[in-house]
């Protein structure tokens, strides 16, 4: 596959087929992820990957402490701000609502639309999991690293016909992911990648969301 139809094919996948994925296809696609650059080579990420009874117990827990203990669902670190402005929050509507419109629920429908964002937290049925975590000890810059790591395993999985969702409402279970994984605690939980095979029925997988024009974003000098 060129790169070029690798970035064109990605996109976030949210109903997979319960196809199994490989452990040989899985330990493929980290060893493509970890040619991430890093500054200073540091590779300061790890990955816990979930699968079988595993995923299916704590992504259980997940959806019931999401659902019944929302209070205590607290990220480690900030990934989204705490007042939105324009024009993220007019791209941020238009995501969600996006989601909303092509699966048929209504603005005001607050129970469809929460039961959608628990799906998060059951990997919208992807039969792989993986949690990305980096060193708390280490600064923001390493984010950066996070994200490419994250990019190159998504790319890898569209090498292996696979897709991919990056999820960071798994950072607000950390608590519960630590109950269930060997999350040293130097460990911060960035992300989580749901993988497997698309399923090309499902709705919500045709959702294309757009971007802006090279000319929206870039200048040129000289
Ligand atoms: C770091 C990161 C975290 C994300 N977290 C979530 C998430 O928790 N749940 C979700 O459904 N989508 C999540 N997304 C997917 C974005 O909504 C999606 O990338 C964006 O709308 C663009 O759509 P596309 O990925 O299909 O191109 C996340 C994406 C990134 C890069």
């Amino acid at each position: 596959m060129h790169v070029d139809d690798a970035i064109q094919s990605r996109k976030s996948v949210r109903r997979f087929l319960p196809t199994p994925v490989s452990r040989t296809t899985i330990q493929h696609i980290l060893e493509l992820a970890a040619r991430a650059p890093s500054g200073n080579n540091v590779q300061a990420w790890n990955v816990h990957v979930v699968t079988g009874r595993t995923l299916q117990t704590l992504g259980q827990a997940m959806l019931e402490e999401a659902r019944d203990n929302p209070q205590n669902c607290v990220p480690e670190y900030g990934y989204y701000p705490d007042q939105w402005v324009e024009p993220y929050l007019g791209r941020r509507r238009q995501c969600g609502f996006g989601l909303y419109e092509v699966l048929g629920i209504e603005r005001g429908d607050t129970e469809r639309r929460q039961q959608q964002m628990l799906r998060n937290f059951t990997f919208f049925d992807a039969p792989v999991g993986i949690f990305i975590t980096t060193d708390r000890r280490l600064n923001t810059g390493s984010f950066m690293d996070m994200g490419m790591f994250l990019q190159n395993l998504m790319l890898a999985a569209r090498g292996q016909g696979l897709h991919t969702c990056p999820q960071a409402a798994f950072a607000d279970l950390q608590h519960v992911v630590r109950l269930h994984l060997d999350l040293a605690d130097e460990e911060i939980l960035v992300c989580g990648v749901s993988l497997g095979v698309e399923d090309i029925e499902a709705p919500e997988n045709a959702l294309r969301m757009p971007r802006e024009p090279v000319e929206a974003f870039a200048r040129f000098y000289g």
